[in-house]
């Protein structure tokens, strides 16, 4: 558990951070987060989800509880005070503390900013034996694009998941569509070795490592689409997978305990999972 957290300008013990119960994020969700995972002591793509944090605060009219400078500041004192090295750093903003009312709070409020460290296993090239998912209807809001706190279609379909063995829900829409994942990017690998993840708009996140993976599939001359695909079409695929600021490059290898292709990691996401992670080798190391 970390030592320390950073709760409005101060940085506290974490068995007692807390913000006041009439924090706007506490009573309706009112607020965004970035989660910006940390390998060996280096911040993993932080000028892109620093960007989306601005974008998301943006959408929903929250101002900067600092300046984008200072928040670097905090992040790197942060993971300094915690000795992260391995895992990722959580923040978030919320509109601030005001009387509970559902409308906006007419007089001005600081908005109100948290960050929090947590230390994971460190990531390696090597995927493992993959992962299972299950499906769950995705009954999400229309802004699923904006990173909110207002998560529980997220927290009851990846539960789901979880009691039934598997460790991440896909998410299907109405037209029988893979969304998403409750907390990931969903990728399959067709029978042709077409990559192909669902385009980005108000129906998903906007996912960071989704984003540089494209960058990757490029450099590699790999043949990407972003398209709608079916669950049944995902059933069928060759190789399918996640991505996230914390599991990176995860090989989905069972959804709904069917195997996807042999039911093993398959070359392609072994092999974009390594660039990935040679990804995250570059840049300067904090702790
Ligand atoms: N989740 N889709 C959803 C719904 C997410 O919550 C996330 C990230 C992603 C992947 O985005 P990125 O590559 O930028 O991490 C996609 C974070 C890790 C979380 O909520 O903990």
């Amino acid at each position: 558990m970390a030592r320390y957290a950073y709760v409005n300008g101060r940085y506290v013990d974490h068995r007692e951070a807390s913000v006041h119960i009439e924090d706007r994020g506490y009573q309706l969700a009112d607020g965004v987060y970035e989660v910006v995972g940390v390998r060996a002591g280096k911040l993993v793509d932080e000028t892109p989800h620093i960007d989306r944090l601005d974008r998301s605060l943006r959408e929903l009219r929250i101002g900067w509880p600092v300046s984008r400078n200072t928040l670097g500041f905090i992040i790197r004192e942060l993971m300094r005070r915690n000795r992260l090295r391995d895992g990722l750093v959580y923040m978030q903003v919320t509109r601030g503390v005001a009387r509970r009312d559902h409308a906006f709070p007419t007089a001005p409020v600081k908005p109100s900013l948290v960050l929090t460290t947590k230390t994971t296993k460190h990531i390696v090239a090597d995927p493992g034996p993959g992962v299972a998912v299950k499906s769950q209807p995705d009954i999400r809001w229309g802004r699923c694009d904006i990173k909110t706190v207002a998560l529980l279609p997220n927290v009851l379909a990846k539960q789901a998941a979880r009691e039934s063995g598997a460790y991440e829900a896909w998410l299907v829409d109405a037209k029988g569509c893979v969304t998403e994942g409750a907390s990931t990017n969903a990728w399959i690998v067709t029978g042709e070795g077409e990559l192909v993840t669902r385009q980005t708009d108000n129906g998903i996140l906007a996912g960071i490592t989704r984003h540089t993976l494209k960058s990757i599939c490029n450099s590699l001359q790999l043949k990407l689409v972003e398209r709608p695909f079916t669950l049944a079409e995902a059933k069928e695929a060759k190789e399918a997978f996640i991505t996230s600021a914390t599991s990176f490059v995860t090989p989905v290898v069972k959804i709904d305990g069917d195997p996807v292709g042999d039911g093993k990691v398959g070359a392609t996401a072994r092999r974009l999972r390594e660039e990935y992670v040679r990804f995250s080798d570059e840049g300067e190391a904090v702790t």
